[in-house]
């Protein structure tokens, strides 16, 4: 097979016999996110690449090694979203949506972008669901925020995931944090990677998450930002942790955690599963109260998180929980014949319209290949009309999963004749699982 049937690196397919288990995530995803009152935002999959340049930060692992950027034929430069909260956030200025009323709550479902070393659980193309708030800067919010994320994997009967939470502090208290950050790392100078001597003098914050494996051993000995962080930021804290208390949320307090992208203020957050291998971060995020100015706003406290949906995925996958099968053929017609396959044609269009899922040979299939079609769908029941049948008005219906079979007219009557049995046949099979249970 050459470069035509191959995927680029990196990049998955979603097949059809996967997609319902996305589909269902994405619905529970959805419901949970409009529950706490957020609505969709769509944002294009491309910005322009200072956007990212100035929100996700000039230092960052993400901005210096791994955007897709490209000029365009009329010489812009252009980058593939390598995250959500920096496109909603340009959105949210473009269209004057504070206008709107605070706060602004958004939630998105996005494909994603970074040239990543492609591994379990890491992608260059993957997909993130994110929740984003605008003027909202009481440390409610941010536990708002927090429980919105873990209902999200209680809703989905995920277990053993941690939370983890730290503060980052302000753009104030950051100033001593980071000079104490920069008189650690001066003393291994000569053994971080090039990139980290550069982050050195402009971000030693950014050293923390390389991922060069020196520079990680040589950050697991440097001071951490709780020890610095002032009184308000501090105060803000507190106030997060009891109202996750109050809302009985697990966490626990990592003051390691500094998050790899620049935007972010005070409260950052994590939740973590060791059931995943290497990549075990589900979710991340965190306030980011200079991100809206930064990008030409009035000062506007916000905040966020966003999951990546494969690594989800892969949590339920590993812990085993089922998703439930999407429902199959209600009804497979087979026609034998040029008049009955005209009727079934029909027939089957009368079935769509009243929300059963119906079908019938498209591809001029024999009898006994069409019934073997129906059979390989796991249709519920099926039904053969030839032109005989036609003739006499009435065909029979075979329930596949007990062989019953039933008589129905093939004129108007059909549709309720078949309802009937169907519905029936539907509630004998939940009380017979009522029973079971
Ligand atoms: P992030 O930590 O860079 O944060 O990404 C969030 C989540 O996306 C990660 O926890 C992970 O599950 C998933 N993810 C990231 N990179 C990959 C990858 N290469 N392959 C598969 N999954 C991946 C952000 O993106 C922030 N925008 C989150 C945020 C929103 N903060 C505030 N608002």
């Amino acid at each position: 097979m050459g470069v035509l049937t191959k995927k680029v690196k990196g990049a998955e397919d979603i097949l059809p016999r996967d997609s319902y288990k996305w589909q269902f995530v994405e619905n529970v995803m959805k419901k949970e996110a409009e529950s706490f009152g957020f609505k969709e935002i769509r944002t294009p999959v491309f910005e322009h690449t200072v956007l990212f340049n100035r929100s996700v930060g000039e230092t960052t692992d993400v901005v210096q090694k791994e955007m897709y950027t490209f000029d365009t034929k009329g010489g812009e430069s252009i980058t593939l979203r390598p995250e959500g909260t920096a496109g909603a956030a340009r959105a949210y200025l473009e269209h004057a949506l504070y206008n709107e009323g605070l706060p602004v709550k958004a939630y998105y479902m996005l494909t994603c972008y970074r040239y990543e070393k492609a591994q379990a659980g890491r992608q260059r193309e993957f997909h993130q669901f994110g929740m984003e708030t605008y003027g909202a800067a009481d440390a409610k919010a941010d536990a708002e925020m927090i429980c919105a994320a873990s209902s999200v994997f209680e809703r989905l009967g995920i277990q053993n995931i941690n939370l983890e939470i730290n503060s980052i502090g302000c753009q104030d208290c950051r100033k001593n944090y980071t000079a104490a950050l920069k008189s650690y790392f001066e003393g291994y100078k000569d053994k971080l990677c090039p990139t980290c001597l550069s982050r050195l003098d402009r971000n030693p914050m950014r050293i923390l998450d390389c991922k060069n494996e020196a520079c990680h051993e040589i950050a697991k000995g440097a001071p951490t930002v709780l020890e610095y962080i002032c009184g308000d930021c501090s105060d803000h804290f507190e106030r997060v942790k009891t109202f996750l208390d109050a809302a009985d949320v697990d966490y626990t307090v990592n003051p390691t955690i500094v998050r790899g992208l620049d935007y972010y203020t005070r409260t950052v957050f994590e939740f973590v599963t060791d059931c995943i291998g290497a990549q075990s971060t589900v979710c991340g995020g965190g306030r980011y109260d200079g991100l809206i100015s930064e990008l030409g706003g009035q000062p506007t406290p916000s905040l966020g998180f966003a999951m990546g949906i494969e690594r989800l995925l892969m949590v339920l996958e590993a812990q085993n929980i089922e998703i439930p099968k999407p429902s199959t053929c209600d009804l497979y017609i087979a026609a034998l014949g040029e008049n009955a396959e005209i009727k079934s044609f029909r027939l089957i269009k009368e079935l769509r319209e009243a929300s059963l899922i119906a079908e019938g040979d498209i591809v001029g299939r024999g009898l006994r290949a069409q019934m073997k079609y129906a059979d390989k769908i796991g249709a519920k029941f099926s039904m053969v009309i030839g032109d005989d049948d036609i003739t006499a008005n009435k065909a029979k219906i075979k329930n596949m999963a007990n062989g019953e079979q039933f008589e129905v007219p093939l004129d108007e009557g059909f549709l309720n004749a078949f309802l009937e049995k169907y519905l029936e046949n539907y509630q004998k099979t939940i009380s017979m699982s009522l029973t079971q249970n």
